[in-house]
Parts: C-alpha cells; sequence; structure tokens
C-alpha cells in the first residue's frame, strides 16, 4: 500500500516538465528554476533569517524545507534546490566555517601544506550531514509533486575556499598549492571526492530527484590545468551517481567541451557565453541551462522580456533547454521582477511551441 503510493509520487515528479527536458524529451513549454531562488531578495526568507543565523538555519531541517518551499510557490518554478550550502561539508572537516557579516564565508583553519591535508577530519555523512538528508526528506513529503535538486560543490571550488579560507579574486593560494605541491593537491582533491560522492547519494536517497555539481570558480583554471587536475575528479562524482545530473562552472566559455567530458546530464552555462554556441560545444546529445544575467533583473521588466526572448531564440525549440539565470539571484533584485521573469519564459516558450506546431500542420 505504502510502496504503491511512494511509486504514485514518483510517478508524478518523472513526468515533471524539468526531468523530461533533462531527458531531452519535447516539453509543451521551456521548465525554469533560478540558483538562490531562495535567498536574501525574498521578504519570507529575510523574516526567517530575523530569528535565525544562515548555518543555524541551514542546519535546521524544518526551516531549511520551509524556505524551499517558499521560493517554490512564490516564484512558480518546475524545480526545488534544497536550502543548504555548498561549505556545510567543510565544516564537518574541521575547516572552522563561519559566516561573518558582509565578508562572507571565513574558514579559521584554511589548509597550506600537506599537514594540514591529513589533520582535515575524515567524518560519516549521515552523522556530519544528515540534517541536510531530513531536509530533502521534509520537502519531498510537503511537495511531492516537485522535482527536487539536491547539491554539492565541486572538489576544485571546495578546496578552493578550503585553501583560501574564504572567497577569492585571483585563486593564487590555491593554484600555487596545485603547482607546488602537486601530491598534496591531489590528496585534497581525491578526499573531497570521496566525501561529495556519499554526501550526493545521501540525498539521492532521501529522495532529491537530481544532483546538482557547483564549480563556480573552476573558470579560473586554464584548459590544461583542469583537465590534469580537476577533471578526473569530477568525473569520478559524475560518474558514481544514478539519475540526472548537473555540472556548473562560470567563465567557462572556452572549456565547456571539456567540462561535457566529465559526464553530466546536462551542464549549466553563465551569461558570458552565447547560449547557442554554447550548446554546440557541449553537444546537443546533452541538456543545457541557463543563462541570463542575474543583473537584467535589475533592469525594467522590458530589458527581461528581450533578453528571454533572446535566449528562447538562441536555444529555439530544441528539446533539453532548462531556463535558469548564468549564476545565483542578487541581494538587491526586486522580487516582482523574479516572478515576472518566470512568467514570461512559461508564456513565451509555450507560444513558441505552439507557433512551431502550426507551422509543422501547414507543410
Ligand atoms: O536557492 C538556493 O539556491 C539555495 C541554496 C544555496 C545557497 N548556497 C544558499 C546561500 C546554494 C545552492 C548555494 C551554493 C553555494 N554556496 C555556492 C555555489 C553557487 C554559487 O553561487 O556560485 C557557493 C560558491 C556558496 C558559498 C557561499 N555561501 C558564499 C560565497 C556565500 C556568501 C555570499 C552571499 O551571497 O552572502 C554563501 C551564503 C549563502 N548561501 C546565502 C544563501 C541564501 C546567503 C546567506 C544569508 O542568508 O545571509
Amino acid at each position: 500500500m505504502n510502496s504503491d503510493k511512494n511509486s504514485r509520487k514518483d510517478q508524478g515528479c518523472e513526468d515533471s516538465l524539468f526531468l523530461r527536458a533533462l531527458r531531452l524529451e519535447p516539453t509543451e513549454r521551456t521548465p525554469v528554476w533560478l540558483m538562490r531562488q531562495a535567498g536574501r531578495y525574498q521578504e519570507s526568507y529575510r523574516k526567517v533569517r530575523e530569528k535565525v543565523d544562515f548555518l543555524s538555519l541551514c542546519h535546521n531541517s524544518q526551516l531549511a524545507a520551509q524556505v524551499t518551499v517558499q521560493a517554490v510557490d512564490e516564484l512558480g518554478v518546475d524545480a526545488g534546490i534544497i536550502f543548504a550550502d555548498i561549505l556545510l561539508p567543510l565544516e564537518c572537516m574541521g575547516s572552522g566555517l563561519r559566516f561573518a557579516k558582509g565578508d562572507g564565508p571565513v574558514l579559521d583553519n584554511p589548509v597550506r601544506s600537506a599537514a594540514d591535508v591529513e589533520r582535515l577530519k575524515p567524518f560519516a555523512v549521515e552523522e556530519g550531514l544528515g540534517y541536510v538528508f531530513q531536509s530533502v526528506r521534509n520537502f519531498v513529503a510537503e511537495r511531492p509533486s516537485v522535482p527536487l535538486i539536491g547539491f554539492a560543490g565541486a572538489p576544485f571550488t571546495l578546496a578552493s575556499y578550503l585553501i583560501e579560507g574564504g572567497s577569492s579574486r585571483h585563486f593564487d593560494k590555491t593554484k600555487s598549492f596545485m603547482y607546488c605541491q602537486p601530491e598534496a593537491f591531489e590528496k585534497l582533491m581525491a578526499l573531497l571526492t570521496t566525501m561529495t560522492i556519499a554526501y550526493l547519494q545521501g540525498q539521492k536517497e532521501a529522495g532529491a530527484h537530481c544532483l546538482m555539481l557547483f564549480d563556480s570558480w573552476v573558470g579560473a583554471l586554464s584548459r590544461h590545468d583542469f583537465a590534469r587536475h580537476v577533471l578526473p575528479h569530477s568525473r569520478r562524482i559524475l560518474q558514481a551517481l544514478s539519475g540526472p545530473t548537473i555540472y556548473f562552472g562560470t567563465s567557462c566559455g572556452g572549456m565547456l567541451d571539456l567540462l561535457s567530458e566529465a559526464g553530466s546530464t546536462a551542464l549549466g552555462v553563465d551569461w558570458r557565453s552565447d547560449m547557442e554556441a554554447a550548446w554546440t560545444a557541449i553537444g546537443h546529445d546533452r541538456a543545457v541551462m541557463g543563462n541570463l544575467d542575474p543583473c537584467v533583473l535589475l533592469a525594467g521588466r522590458e530589458k527581461i522580456e528581450k533578453q528571454v526572448d533572446l535566449i528562447l531564440e538562441q536555444t529555439g525549440t530544441r528539446p533539453g533547454h532548462v531556463f535558469n539565470l548564468g549564476h545565483g539571484i542578487l541581494q538587491n533584485t526586486n522580487q516582482e521582477n523574479v516572478r515576472f521573469l518566470v512568467d514570461t519564459v512559461k508564456e513565451k516558450s509555450q507560444a513558441m511551441r505552439g507557433a512551431r506546431l502550426t507551422t509543422e500542420m501547414q507543410r
């Protein structure tokens, strides 16, 4: 009885626009969700944050599921992304993670030597990050028909936070570590890879329908360094996972072909690339996600409409496009504009499909 109910639930999601697009199946319109759709630009999120700090919110599975649901409901997007952060696993490894007001993340115990790599604490994902798995279960119970994305940081991007001790502009410490201590760097990457596989598998088992690997800062590398030091690890993660996956990086326009070798179901593209050229580089046998500049949401409706038109023209009615921003929503964004964007993508992409059908019938 129970398993019957569960399989019906799963069925509902499997037929969703989002998962169908990832399988390159035709859809009646383009599915849309937005990176950082839950965040400070929302009044409802700021209300929750008045009572708890960011890390406590992530640790609280009930509140984390609630803000995930709020974003889905308020925007009408086609997928949720579980509320958490890519840096949470680093907390379990003894990095001393904290979020300083205005400064973003700070890691008080950065990794600067082979000995520091040795000191990183191994941990069981269920014990250290079980609260994220519970957030996933809570969301799935509350919104069984909405596909949910689980996620993790990719090893290079995580390593960059560990080595820099926070955010960085040039990634000079990370790259010096990679060049000067290649064995320790490789060891660090392998350790993060093994942990990330277990973490993502845990989210999948808890009910996530799709898994996303954020390699936000990998665009700082040359093609050669990416292929040699990073690609094997990202590939190992993506190959270990079952079900649909998304691999995402920014400023990667010159190496999308290499990123696609990591083997994800879909590739996220930022706004610096032309979507048509990006899809050609990636290969049309793979889904794509993107790629509106989040700053367009700071402009008026007319600009938003024009930019949506451009992206939809570039992707055409070819199956396999998931509309998204090229990076996360900025804090100073007006929520009305975000809602308008989602509605515009839905309406325009549906109209395009309709127009194509009419033309085909007239032939
Ligand atoms: O809707 C969602 O996308 C929610 C979940 C989510 C968050 N972070 C919540 C968050 C996701 C998927 C992330 C991923 C993440 N976190 C990335 C990869 C994506 C990207 O943006 O490149 C990275 C690099 C991080 C690390 C991180 N977390 C930074 C650099 C910061 C500080 C910058 C900032 O925006 O404040 C965070 C904090 C953070 N993560 C916030 C949110 C909503 C803001 C925290 C707050 O409420 O004060």
